[in-house]
């Protein structure tokens, strides 16, 4: 089939690929002509694990392609994605300006029928809009369906979501664009769920507050199982095995953060609240989560007193494993409440210190280390920020005797607090 994938972001540039690998024609567009550039030439500008052999495999059989033109990309194709940003306003709702101008360009471009499919994550209602925007601006009055297909995919784990959902959901105003939708993803082998295009955009953000709200929920008893002395891992492992409860997004942390979560939460209470119901649940999920980065400071503080013209060595800058992504990591708040506090930083991260270096740019007091084992070297203490496999294999005994006082906070878990004790570790974890 021939699709064309307007905005080259993250989730646009891994859908596309993986849509190009299971044999359809893919346009990505993208009006930064410096990012078309790139990955015409073989290059991509996020990390993420699989992708770039995908991208370019699949760009040498002609298969994908990449252009600044969206009339280029509507012309050439039957289905056309949205995958532009929805970035939050300051009040939290979302700013759907640049899903409007996609909706206009496509508009303009059509000349036989479409089928429109919204990826991108927007309120509910969004996709009338969008269909009330095309009928406006198509001069020649074509007929086309708008679809509303909400992505589901983890960034660091992002080409094995896409080629193996847990499922497919497609929102519809009318039958005629099922089959096709079915067909696109028939190679995928996922159940497809068929839904009104209003449910299907409330799924996307009821799917992710839920997720946040469970991981909420485990910090919640993780500060209960540090006032009690119980194990949080233990707990999270007891209640998991209950089918209906699930293990998975049960990992107590300093908090949740990314490009997704903190948005869509502030986002579902928004739409909530203009339809006319107080979804205080939520805020109590975004308090928790507030509350457990706060935690986790104060913890060091309380350790080590006072953090003036102390040094502090930090694994972790990206906002969880597998990812070079820094937006609302929990790692770069953890650094940023550090520095305030006086202290001087020695940081590493296995992917993400490029990206680190604009939020958090390399001074006397922020020292980028290369080597995760160098880290340590002259540091007060050592904190976990970032969940990266790797850092399990840290050299801990070199880590010790480069430490002025071998002091390890671990937001994450990483390591096992008997190991960490007979190592000679003051070690301070989450929910143990
Ligand atoms: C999330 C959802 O998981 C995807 O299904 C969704 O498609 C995506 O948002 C999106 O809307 O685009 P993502 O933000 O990539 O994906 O990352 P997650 O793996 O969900 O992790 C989010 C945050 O929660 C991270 O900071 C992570 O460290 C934290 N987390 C996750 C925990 O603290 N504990 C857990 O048990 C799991």
């Amino acid at each position: 089939m021939k699709l064309s994938i307007v905005g080259t972001g993250y989730v646009g540039l891994v859908t596309g690929t993986c849509f190009a690998e299971v044999g359809h024609r893919v346009i990505c567009v993208d009006n930064d002509a410096a990012k078309v550039k790139l990955l015409q030439t073989g290059g991509i500008p996020i990390y993420e694990p699989g992708l770039e052999e995908l991208v370019q495999k699949n760009t040498a059989a002609g298969r994908l392609l990449f252009t600044a033109n969206t009339a280029e990309g509507v012309a050439n194709s039957d289905v056309i994605f949205i995958a532009v940003p929805t970035p939050p306003h300051p009040d939290g709702s979302v700013d759907l300006s640049y899903i409007e101008k996609v909706a206009r360009d496509i508009a303009a471009a059509m000349t036989s029928y479409k089928i429109v499919v919204d990826k991108s994550t927007v309120p509910v209602k969004t996709g009338e809009k969008v269909a009330e925007t095309i009928k406006r601006y198509c001069k020649t009055k074509v007929e086309f369906d708008v679809v509303s297909n909400p992505e589901f995919l983890r960034e660091g784990f992002a080409v094995e979501d896409l080629m193996k959902p847990d499922r497919v959901v497609v929102g519809v105003a009318s039958q005629r664009p099922v089959a096709t939708m079915k067909q696109l993803y028939a190679p995928f082998e996922a159940p497809v769920v068929i839904t009104d295009i209003n449910s299907a955009e409330l799924i996307k953000h009821a799917s992710n507050s839920f997720l946040a709200l469970k991981i909420s929920y485990i910090n919640a008893v993780s500060a209960i199982c540090e006032l009690t002395g119980a194990n949080v891992i233990e707990v999270a492992q007891g209640m998991g095995l209950d089918a209906r409860i699930g293990r998975r997004f049960l990992d107590a942390s300093l908090g949740f953060g990314g490009s997704c979560f903190p948005k869509d939460l502030s986002a579902f209470v928004k739409i909530a609240e203009q339809v006319g119901y107080n979804f205080g649940l939520l805020r109590e999920v975004q308090r928790i989560n507030a509350d457990q980065m706060d935690r986790f400071v104060k913890k060091i503080n309380d350790t080590l007193w006072v953090l003036k013209d102390k040094t502090l060595g930090v694994l972790g800058l990206a906002f969880k494993q597998n990812t070079d992504d820094v937006r609302m990591s929990p790692a770069v708040e953890v650094c940023q409440r550090l520095l305030k506090e006086g202290a001087r930083l020695r940081v590493h991260d296995p992917k993400a210190m490029d990206k680190a270096k604009a939020v958090l740019p390399p001074s006397d007091n922020v020292v980028y280390v290369d080597d995760m084992n160098a880290v340590a070297e002259g540091c007060d203490a050592l904190v976990v920020a970032t969940e990266w496999e790797e850092f399990k294999r840290l050299d801990l005994q070199r880590a010790r005797q480069g430490m002025t006082h071998p002091i390890l906070f671990d937001g994450r878990n990483l390591f096992d607090p008997a190991e960490m004790a007979e190592l000679g570790f003051i070690y301070k974890s989450i929910g143990r």
